[in-house]
């Protein structure tokens, strides 16, 4: 096969199956995300993104989408279950969001986590020509940087975390804490979102593996394996262009009209998991409404809360909570034609998503923990009117790099309702003071900055980089 000089290694492929209108089974790139930020260096490099296409069986044969390489690992049921349903998600994820769940430990989860972690580790060697930069994502594949390493030792090799990582309190837990550690220090650069978390990791790689270890380098054997703080970003550039189109404005005016043209209109858009607060938040809303300080003429609140991670119990749980919650609170306080809690599950394409953000007078963004969350850059991004307020919780990456947004801790609850309120009140003026700030900061750090200065300090040779910087 083809080998490439930058292989992407992923959980999941950047695509998406749809059907044609022959019948045929379609893959378009799917948006947004780290393919956004990945695309300018992509298209000028041969590159590979070895990844899972969703599903089980036989792994699809895909084209190459916008010139990369679509390398698909296969996955079977078992896998599915024990490796993304099970290690993934329902044992790192919890554990790695403080716990907010409790994290499910199996001995068969963590046997199918190695071996699918071996499986992308061999299609990532067979992906990468001699010397050539791989750049592994996330928690789903921890292993992979050290795996590879033994198989390619040629190769330089990146690992990034999406999602916070703990504190060593809660890591000890993990019955195979070493092997997890080691198998990220195979990578030469691991990178976080925080620099507390690459903190943790160096108390870690010091109490579990006795290594000698700082906040930014770590000594292992003869090899010295850096850290950092990487903080992740959104394409802003593509969210402006998209919330300045005519269509987009038309329909936000539209939304607002459908909505009953309220004074404030509140938005919350999640994945439906337990880590985002979305029960805290709806308990909040409704002792307002309860109490009087909002009324639902006035306000109407949009949750958008997309199914996510289904065959997994506590999201099964979570989902029958809220859905209660929203009937409650909607049975309680609506009227015929006016219900408090406009809730929808659909997955919308990204201009019905830039409509909705240019719609909302307050984005309500309340994680119990978040390695970043994305959907508050997004919501800067588009109010490209400097209108617009971000209640955010202080728990989300984002927090650290949007000071001027309504920062609140979401457990809570007497505060979240005061800065709810806060920020209903804001002035014009204030509101615009804020924006403004928030995008000037955007525009800085947008995901190809984030991508430049992750591969500049993984690519010492500047090659890769050079390209980089001139696309
Ligand atoms: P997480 O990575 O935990 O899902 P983020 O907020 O970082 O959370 O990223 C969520 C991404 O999913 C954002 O890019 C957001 O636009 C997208 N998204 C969320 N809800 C929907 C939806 N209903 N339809 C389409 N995209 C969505
Ligand atoms: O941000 C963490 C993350 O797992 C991403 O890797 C992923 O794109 C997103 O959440 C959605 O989760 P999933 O891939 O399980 O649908």
């Amino acid at each position: 096969m083809r080998q490439s000089s930058l292989v992407v290694v992923a959980n999941r492929l950047p695509v998406d199956d749809s059907v044609a209108p022959d019948g045929a089974c379609e893959w378009r790139r799917s948006p947004g995300g780290l393919v956004s930020a990945l695309h300018p260096l992509l298209q000028h490099t041969p590159a590979t993104w070895v990844g899972w296409a969703g599903g089980t069986g036989p792994a699809p044969m895909l084209a190459d989408i916008d010139g990369v390489r679509m390398h698909s690992v296969p996955l079977a049921r078992d896998d599915v279950r024990d490796h993304y349903e099970g290690f993934a998600n329902a044992t790192l994820w919890p554990l790695y969001h403080d716990s907010v769940e409790q994290p499910v430990y199996h001995r068969r989860w963590w046997e199918a986590y190695q071996r699918v972690n071996q499986r992308f580790a061999e299609a990532a060697a067979e992906a990468a020509e001699p010397e050539a930069l791989v750049w592994v994502q996330d928690y789903h594949l921890q292993l992979v940087p050290g795996l590879l390493r033994a198989i390619r030792p040629d190769l330089r090799i990146g690992f990034f975390l999406h999602v916070p990582f703990p504190p060593p309190e809660l890591f000890m837990q993990l019955p195979r804490r070493a092997e997890l550690l080691l198998g990220m220090l195979g990578a030469d650069l691991v990178g976080f979102q925080r620099a507390q978390a690459a903190h943790n990791f160096a108390q870690l790689a010091t109490k579990v593996l006795q290594l000698p270890a700082t906040d930014r380098r770590i000594a292992v054997g003869e090899r010295v394996v850096r850290i950092g703080a990487f903080p992740v970003s959104i394409d802003m550039t593509e969210m402006e262009a998209l919330a300045r189109r005519p269509d987009v404005t038309q329909r936000a005016t539209r939304i607002r009209r459908d909505l009953g043209d309220p004074q404030h209109v509140i938005l919350s858009v999640d994945r439906m998991d337990y880590t985002k607060g979305i029960e805290q938040r709806l308990k909040a809303y409704s002792e307002l409404l309860a109490t009087g300080h909002v009324k639902v003429r006035d306000t109407v609140m949009v949750q958008v809360a997309v199914p996510s991670r289904e065959r997994v119990e506590q999201y099964q749980i979570l989902r029958e909570r809220v859905e209660r919650e929203v009937g409650r609170i909607n049975g309680e306080f609506g009227r015929v034609g006016e219900p408090a809690i406009h809730y929808l599950t659909q997955p919308f394409d990204r201009a019905e998503l830039a409509a909705l953000y240019r719609a909302a007078d307050i984005m309500a963004v309340t994680p119990l923990r978040d390695g970043m969350n994305l959907v508050a850059k997004e919501y800067v991004a588009a109010r490209v009117d400097d209108g617009g307020a971000l209640l955010l919780s202080e728990f989300a990456g984002a927090a650290a790099e949007f000071p001027q947004a309504f920062l609140v801790n979401p457990h809570d609850l007497e505060g979240l309702k005061l800065t709810l309120m806060h920020a209903l009140q804001a002035t014009p003026v204030d509101l615009t003071g804020r924006m403004q700030s928030m995008r000037q900061h955007l525009r800085v750090h947008d995901i190809r900055a984030w991508a430049r200065s992750y591969l500049t300090s993984l690519d010492q040779t500047g090659n890769l980089v050079t390209q980089l910087a001139t696309t």
